[in-house]
């Protein structure tokens, strides 16, 4: 190592780069669960590093209990990191944010929830949810607000928005009222959208016009999405690229029709046959029934995936693999590889 006094002054950070909305570097969430005397550690995300640019959706993929929404809440900032540093637009947000700075960032980044019915308040109109994030942010006052809450429900599909901006999220349809949530998360202009399995509770035959929905706002307003879902068909068609966890750790990461067409990673080649195919009417079926979600408060020594892996070899039990760069832009998990 070089003494201190010759080290070079590093003035900039070379793996920022300007068209990167979100970087994540060396992430790890736990939480501490159970009392005294049987406490135990969830090990929700280990080593996650991903980076979004401007204008990219990317797709996380993987089974429930895998991490997935863990990422997403720590991103928004609705539970601090373990460890790990995230970026937004090349700035690492800090530990502490205080009120201003909070608001701030939550003009940057939004959620889209799973279930629009719970994330939307049962006594409060369209009106009243749409126009709230607004006043929040003092986008707009008087009667411009209204005029704003109009544009965006007519941006959203909801046309003639007088027909919807008075009825109460029981008076609408699952799609409408999803409709309404990407309208709140949209209302406030951000750069990052995360949306947390925004079409899973809904019906599969609106699944894809929500999808097509965001698909246009994003090319309108140039948004980035960070796209959770356990469905590798619904991944494939919205995102760039898509990202594969597994058991807390990313296994897997590449533009999507290569990691579709020709997986590295041995779990997404499971994801991918267990995936519902046409003839077998889009009824997914299930992937395994001899194994249980792994227990991240317990997870086996070496690569996460060896319990399950047809492929496992002796070395495969020792460490937990790194995320290696296999070809340009594709990344696994595996020692195989
Ligand atoms: N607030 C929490 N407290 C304790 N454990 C949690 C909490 N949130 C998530 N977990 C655990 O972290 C793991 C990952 O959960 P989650 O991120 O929700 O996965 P996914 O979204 O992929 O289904 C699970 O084992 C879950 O039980
Ligand atoms: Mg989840």
């Amino acid at each position: 190592m070089l003494p201190v006094s010759s080290m070079p002054i590093q003035v900039s950070n070379p793996q920022v780069s300007p068209d990167k909305v979100l970087e994540i570097q060396g992430l790890y969430k736990q939480f501490a669960i159970g009392r005294w005397g049987r406490r135990r550690i969830v090990r929700a995300v280990n080593d996650f590093n991903l980076s979004l640019s401007r204008g990219e959706v990317v797709a996380l993929v993987g089974e429930s209990g895998s991490g997935k929404t863990t990422v997403a809440r720590v991103i928004a900032r609705l539970y601090k990191p373990t460890a790990g540093t995230i970026r937004l637009n090349g700035t690492p947000v800090p530990e502490k944010l205080s009120r201003d700075d909070l608001l701030a960032f939550r003009r940057q980044v939004q959620m889209i929830f799973q279930d629009p019915f719970s994330s939307l308040n049962p006594l409060h109109s369209v009106r009243y949810t749409l126009s709230r994030p607004l006043k929040i942010h003092r986008l707009a006052a008087g009667r411009e607000v209204e005029e704003r809450v109009k544009d965006m429900l007519e941006r959203c599909g909801l046309t003639p928005p007088e027909l919807y901006i008075d009825k109460l999220p029981h008076e609408l349809s699952g799609g409408q009222r999803q409709r309404v949530g990407i309208a709140r998360a949209l209302s406030v202009g951000p750069a990052l959208i995360l949306a947390d399995e925004p079409t899973s509770m809904l019906d599969v035959s609106i699944r894809l016009d929500i999808m097509n929905l965001m698909l246009d706002l994003k090319d309108e307003e140039g948004l980035s999405y960070l796209f959770i879902t356990h469905d590798l068909a619904g991944a494939h068609y919205v995102a760039d690229r898509i990202a594969i966890m597994y058991a807390s750790y990313l296994v897997e990461l590449g533009p999507s029709d290569d990691v579709i067409n020709e997986p590295l990673h041995p779990y997404t080649e499971l994801l991918k046959s267990a995936a519902p195919k046409p003839e077998s009417g889009l009824k997914p079926e299930r992937i395994s029934t001899t194994y249980d979600i792994p227990d991240l408060t317990n997870l086996p020594p070496g690569c996460p995936f060896w319990p399950r892996c047809p492929y496992a070899e002796d070395r495969c039990r020792g460490e937990v693999p790194q995320l290696r760069e296999i070809e340009p832009g594709r990344f696994t998990r595996c020692v195989l590889k």
